[in-house]
């Protein structure tokens, strides 16, 4: 693995008890470096989470980054106020944006970090085209719309496509997969490429969330040295 790539776990707060949010959030803070924060239309997908107040409420809570996933299909109309809830990046997907180019350059404009998702049934080739103007792919290895779900093992072929393609072009766009991550999932992801981890219900869903983040990030060094 090239030096300059990071291996981050991003605690999704799907799983939180959002009554108790940020002392969740407090919890994790000195050993991550991003929240992931799911945004769910009722649309694009088949459930309802969180939107903007809760982001603007982290924002007062926290200095790490809010790694927004937005799951919705009208993304483009409240990037400005995403950014000004205090998101650092947003994540749309591919399936609502088959050409991403003016939603991530109004992103850009914004001052928002961009990256581009794709769900399961969709193939690599079809961000390809986009990867150099994003900063962040999310394979996701789950139907996105609910935390605790089975991963998907074919997430891990379009990881592996991800990497080859960021490696040979010469880019640091970070590889995030999203959805059943946990101790038994961590390192096979990693050997895929990936190096942001979403992890929800293996996080907050635990009795322990520090625990079990040093866990994975144990589980993802031991990786590393091998
Ligand atoms: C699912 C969301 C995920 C979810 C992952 O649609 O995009 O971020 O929180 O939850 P776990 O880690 O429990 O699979
Ligand atoms: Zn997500």
């Amino acid at each position: 693995m090239l030096p300059f790539v990071r291996n981050l776990i991003a605690p999704s707060i799907l799983a939180a008890d959002l009554a108790r949010l940020g002392e969740e959030v407090d919890l994790v803070t000195p050993y991550v470096d991003l929240i992931h924060v799911d945004v769910m239309d009722g649309h694009f997908v088949p459930n309802l989470s969180l939107g903007i107040p809760v982001i603007a409420s982290l924002r007062k809570t926290t200095d790490l980054k809010l790694d927004c996933h937005l799951m919705m299909q009208n993304a483009d109309r409240y990037l400005p106020e995403f950014r000004e809830a205090g998101a650092d990046s947003v994540t749309v997907h591919i399936e609502v944006y088959p050409d991403p180019r003016p939603v991530a350059q109004a992103a850009r404009d914004v001052g928002l970090e961009v990256g581009i998702a794709f769900n399961p049934p969709t193939e690599f080739s079809e961000v390809e085209p986009f990867v150099e103007l994003c900063d962040m792919l999310l394979v996701m290895s789950v139907h996105p719309g609910f935390g605790g779900q089975a991963f998907i093992d074919d997430s891990l072929r379009k990881v592996e496509e991800a990497r080859n393609f960021v490696e040979s072009h010469d880019l640091l766009t970070d590889i995030e997969i999203d959805g059943g991550i946990g101790p038994a999932t961590i390192g096979k992801a990693k050997d895929a490429g990936a190096n942001v981890f979403v992890a929800g219900s293996s996080v907050f869903g635990q009795e322990d969330p520090v625990a079990a983040v040093l866990e994975l990030q144990r589980l993802i060094e031991s990786r590393e040295s091998r």
